[in-house]
């Protein structure tokens, strides 16, 4: 049985049925209950809740109107409220949000979970360059090796305990975003469009990325990962006034399309490290599908303009500090010209966390990952 749970779409419509049932007798979210000892957040700026701060570069949004909706007013965090990876800790059942690395410096508040998240950051170590310093996937995976060694001391030296607790906890991976962005598609700072095409170029981030999640895997004890798949970024606002949209569609379509090949890519990936790494359970979350489906919900009535002014110091990306930005803020897709507000963000950790559709999570939804008993 454990050994058939692919991304395949046949088989997952089953595992669907057979996940929906157990589903509904947990209930939807497992409010009150810790499911998991600890929550890990590997990631860029949709998931970054303050590690930039104090790093020189221009992707941070410490400063007003960031956080306009947040309790702790501007963090760090790219959105109005709560990121993805925030919310789906809720869910999880943890009281406080899991700390930046930024904050844990000493090694004190590790015990949960730690994110090492970084706003500009790719699977690669060049892309964002141009924007200033962040921390790569590989420098947040030598990041998360100064916490395991500091919980390997608070555990008395005791390696095999750290190991099992490491094996219990969620792994949660959004990288890729700025491999497209602030690389491949930005020809004049990157050569990596004219060595590759779209098609070689996601199979040469899916091999670096496999190579990444093997290290957690073999280095560091993980066993439920969750790998955040890319959305639809031919459609953020930054991304259409830069390029310019054009064939009658409202986004830039050969973006989309090269987005499209990665995801791709990514969820055979996860089936092929199912397949290998018996003991482990990965899962793709289908960000793109189910983003795609908000922008047609009747609550959402802006999807193609940012909620907060940006200005062009900022590449057009950022909101300008201080600016007032929209009222209405839970009607509007965008936060700023590339990042998602927090209704949408709400919208997407909902169905990453419970699906409500066969498409949205493969081969199994969050929920289910957190209550797997691997062994
Ligand atoms: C280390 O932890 C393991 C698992 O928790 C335990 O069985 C073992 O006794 C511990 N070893 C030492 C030396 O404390
Ligand atoms: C418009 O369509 C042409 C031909 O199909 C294609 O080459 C081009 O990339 C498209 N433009 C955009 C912005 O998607
Ligand atoms: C899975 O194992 C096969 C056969 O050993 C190997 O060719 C492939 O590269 C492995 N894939 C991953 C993602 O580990
Ligand atoms: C961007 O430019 C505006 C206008 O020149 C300025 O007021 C603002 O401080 C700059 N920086 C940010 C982060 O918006
Ligand atoms: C997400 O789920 C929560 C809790 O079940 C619910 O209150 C909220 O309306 C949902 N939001 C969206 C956007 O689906």
């Amino acid at each position: 049985m454990k050994e058939s749970y692919y991304c395949n779409p046949a088989i997952r419509c089953f595992l669907f049925i057979l996940f929906s049932v157990s589903g509904s007798v947990h209930g939807r979210h497992d409010h009150g209950q810790l499911m998991v000892p600890c929550f890990f957040i590997f990631g860029a700026s949709s998931f970054d809740n303050g590690n930039n701060n104090a790093l020189p570069t221009l992707a941070k949004a410490n400063y007003p109107p960031y956080g306009i909706d947040f309790p702790a007013g501007p963090t760090g965090r790219f959105s109005n409220g709560r990121s993805i990876v925030d919310i789906i800790s809720e869910f999880l059942g943890f009281d406080d949000y899991i700390p930046s690395f930024a904050s844990t410096v000493g090694g004190e508040n590790i015990l949960k979970g730690v994110n090492y998240a970084s706003g500009g950051s790719g699977i690669r170590a060049e892309t964002g360059q141009h924007a200033g310093a962040r921390i790569s996937m590989d420098g947040q995976l030598r990041n998360h090796q100064i916490t395991v060694l500091s919980l390997i001391n608070r555990l008395g030296q005791n390696e095999s305990a750290a190991k099992e607790y490491l094996n219990k906890c969620i792994y949660a991976a959004g990288l890729g975003t700025n491999d497209y962005v602030s690389n491949y598609f930005l020809p004049s700072l990157y050569p990596t469009s004219r060595i590759y095409t779209p098609e070689q170029y996601a199979l040469v981030l899916a091999q670096q990325y496999s190579r990444q999640l093997k290290t957690l895997y073999t280095n560091y004890g993980a066993r439920k990962v969750a790998l955040f798949g890319l959305a639809q970024l031919g459609c953020a606002p930054s991304v259409v006034a830069s390029k310019g949209a054009t064939n009658g569609s409202a986004c830039v379509d050969y973006i989309n399309d090269a987005v499209q090949i990665f995801n791709n890519r990514l969820k055979e990936l996860v089936d092929e490290l199912n397949r290998n790494l018996t003991d482990a359970k990965f899962i793709y979350v289908n960000v793109y599908e189910i983003a795609s489906e908000a922008t047609s919900y009747p609550s959402f009535r802006v999807i193609d303009a940012p909620c907060c002014p940006v200005a062009s110091n900022n590449t057009l990306i950022l909101c300008t500090i201080n600016q007032t930005p929209c009222p209405n803020r839970d009607e509007y897709f965008y936060w700023d010209a590339l990042h998602l507000s927090e209704a949408t963000n709400m919208f997407i950790a909902n169905r990453s966390y419970n699906a409500q559709s066969p498409t949205d999570t493969c081969p199994i939804d969050i929920s289910d990952l957190a209550r797997l008993l691997l062994y």
